[in-house]
């Protein structure tokens, strides 16, 4: 058997409230590397609070986020995606009037020298400029078969191809860990299955990720662990096989 991963991402006791609303009511759990740890639960549990939490989006009202050994808690999201932890945005309106390429060129870290990418490409880039990242766009595209969508306004992009290009304008960044919420949401089922492809080959080469997802047949099949939210809280964490059984979490599930 293959001996457990170290964790990437530890979240101990996070809170947030929004006015008088405790959306995160001391939520603490691990992410391994080179795992895709599932975050699920009922519609209000706090899922993409904690995941804008993590992210760097929304300050905590209390508790610790650390990420690949250092406290990373409060830090703005920049500051965290440059050492390696980026969320997937929805395309904003302007980044629609943009063409596939450009989005991707644009989503490249602007201080390459101290990204991840950077380090290991250092001086390619400072030789290269642009042409080295327009070489690491195409490879992207071509990775996900978007290639022939290069010159395509990204507003004119099925739902789908759009949250392809959240994911792809991530890797961009070259993260160890990608935060993904609902990346299927509004996805056809073919194409939903070949983004859950590419996430699982990802994965395989080592990217660790956490990833809010409802559809639990989807959760079953790529995450492990998945994390189980309800009220704020984190009621369970394990395989789904074993969560998923678990009084408290079909409990959850019924009274949403
Ligand atoms: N910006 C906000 N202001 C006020 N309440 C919020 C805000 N964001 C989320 N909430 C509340 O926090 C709770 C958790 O929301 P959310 O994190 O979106 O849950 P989930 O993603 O699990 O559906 C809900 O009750 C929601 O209404
Ligand atoms: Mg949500």
């Amino acid at each position: 058997m293959a001996a457990t991963p170290d964790p990437l991402l530890t979240v101990s006791d996070v809170r947030r409230d929004f006015g008088g609303v405790r959306a995160v009511d001391g939520a603490t759990f691990t992410a391994l590397r080179g795992r895709i740890t599932g975050l699920i639960g009922p519609n209000g549990a706090g899922k993409s609070t904690l995941m804008g939490v993590v992210a760097g989006a929304i300050k905590p009202s209390a508790g610790r986020i650390e990420y690949d050994g250092a406290d990373v808690t409060g830090l703005p999201p920049h500051r965290i995606a440059r050492r390696g932890m980026v969320r997937t945005f929805q395309l904003s309106a302007e980044f629609a009037r943009l063409t596939v390429l450009e989005n991707l060129l644009v989503a490249a870290p602007a201080q390459r020298g101290e990204s991840l990418w950077g380090a290991e490409l250092g001086r390619l880039y400072w030789g290269a400029g642009e042409d080295v990242l327009v070489g690491q766009a195409r490879a992207v595209l071509d990775r996900f078969s978007m290639a022939p969508k290069e010159d395509e306004l990204a507003g004119n992009l099925s739902g789908g191809q759009k949250r392809l290009l959240e994911i792809m304008r991530a890797l961009m960044a070259r993260p160890k860990m990608l935060l993904l919420d609902e990346p299927f949401a509004g996805v056809n089922p073919t194409l939903a299955r070949e983004i859950e492809r590419y996430l699982m080959d990802l994965r395989d080469e080592g990217l660790s990720m956490v990833m809010v997802e409802h559809e639990l047949s989807v959760v079953e099949r790529v995450c492990d662990p998945v994390v189980v939210m309800a009220q704020g809280r984190v009621i369970a964490e394990g395989a789904m096989a074993d969560v998923r059984t678990r009084q408290e979490v079909l409990d959850a599930y019924l009274i949403g």
